[in-house]
């Protein structure tokens, strides 16, 4: 008789996260443990990005505090480590939040990575789902910076027909590096130089030019890369998530286009709560340039409803999924006469109507001409 063979159950490792504690498989990171707990526990991460191989290690903002290392080895750990990188041990004690060594540490990272950052949040297209105005509002100090050096100073650069560069807000995560080496065919763009003087360029006169290039734009977690056929067009809390699909031959075809009335200004991946794109069919639903800037006419899409924004932004605060409207009045005090409460601004100001999210660039004072009388 053949021997049975009893496979036994994968051991989990129990790791007690800011006084929360999980089973979680060996090799899982201290930073996905304390994703599996939930949002309240869970580090801030910059540079991290699950979707993408070797991302982490690089920005420092997730580091957690390790008061007991194992069950078997209970010391604490001297440093503060990256819970990116880091993997638990059965019976691991982690402090994040609950630690005033962690915090202080995070605002250290914060005015870090704000040494060279030229602040322009007020004309940034990123502002409202940038990573770091959100870390920086909830892990910053509030004194100035004691930086006394002038910031290093970029033209702007377009990297592609689609991509517009500002390097100057680029925090050197090496996300939109590791896009294009594991999502591309050739990589023609990297960080070039080293240190004080490291920045993301392409080699000389190469345009980041093929299918799945405005996937960088996706997972830049700051304002550096930006859509080109959306930039300047609108501030991102003025639109309105949707969440739609197209039959694709290149990709999955599954999007959120960003609304605002009835044009669709801008067409992205879907998000998880982490801001990384979303897995669909076991598989990162990564889109194709195509889809990305190619159709944004409301009819190339099957719209399946709103998008639930569950990361914690201002964009969250859109919620219009079942909403009542107000009981119209102002018919009954107007003598039956429609209050133009819905009027297309363009359309009573006398200037020239325009489809901006056809533009192929930023909608400038020339776009608008005031119509001939
Ligand atoms: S451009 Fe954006 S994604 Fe690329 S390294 Fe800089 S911050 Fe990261
Ligand atoms: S997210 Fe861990 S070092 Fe950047």
């Amino acid at each position: 008789m053949a021997e049975e063979i009893k496979k036994e159950a994968p051991k989990l490792f129990k790791v007690t996260i800011d006084n929360k504690t999980i089973e979680v498989p060996p090799g899982t990171t201290i930073l996905n443990a304390a994703r599996m707990i939930g949002v309240e526990v869970a580090p801030p991460a910059m540079c991290y990005y699950s979707k993408l191989e070797e991302s982490g290690g690089r920005c420092r903002s997730c580091l957690v505090e390790v008061a007991a290392g194992s069950t078997a080895d209970p010391r604490p750990m001297p440093k503060l480590v990256a819970s990116c990188r880091t993997t638990v041990m059965d019976g691991m004690v982690v402090n994040n939040y609950s630690s005033e060594r962690v915090l202080d540490a995070r605002k250290g990272v914060v005015e870090f990575l704000l040494v060279n950052h030229p602040l322009d949040c007020p004309i940034c297209d990123q502002a409202g789902e940038c990573y770091l105005q959100d870390f920086s509002y909830e892990h910053g100090k509030t004194a100035a910076s004691r930086y006394e050096f002038k910031k290093r100073i970029f033209e702007l650069e377009d990297i592609g027909p689609y991509i517009k560069l500002h390097m100057t807000r680029c925090i050197l995560c090496y996300r939109c590096v590791l896009v294009a080496d594991q999502l591309t065919e050739k990589r023609v763009h990297g960080v070039l130089k080293r240190g004080d003087h490291a920045e993301i360029s392409t080699y000389i006169s190469k345009a980041i030019d093929n299918d799945f290039s405005g996937n960088m734009i996706d997972v830049c977690p700051v304002g550096a890369l930006t859509d080109r056929t959306f930039r300047f067009k609108n501030r991102v809390w003025f639109t309105k998530p949707v969440d739609a699909h197209r039959d694709c031959d290149k990709c999955c075809g599954k999007v959120t286009l960003w609304q605002r009335g009835e044009e669709v200004m801008r067409v992205t991946s879907r998000k998880d709560p982490w801001a990384e794109v979303q897995t669909i069919d076991g598989k990162p639903a990564w889109i194709c340039n195509d889809c990305r800037f190619h159709k944004k006419k409301i009819n190339d899409w099957v719209i399946e409803g709103p998008t639930v924004i569950s990361r914690h932004s201002v964009i969250a605060q859109g919620h219009y999924e079942g909403m009542i409207k107000p009981k119209e009045t102002l018919p009954e005090v107007m003598g039956g006469r429609d209050p133009k409460l819905l009027m297309d601004i363009r359309k009573v100001s006398g200037v020239n109507s325009v489809d901006i999210s056809q533009l192929p660039g930023p909608a400038t004072s020339e776009t608008f001409k005031k119509k001939e009388q």
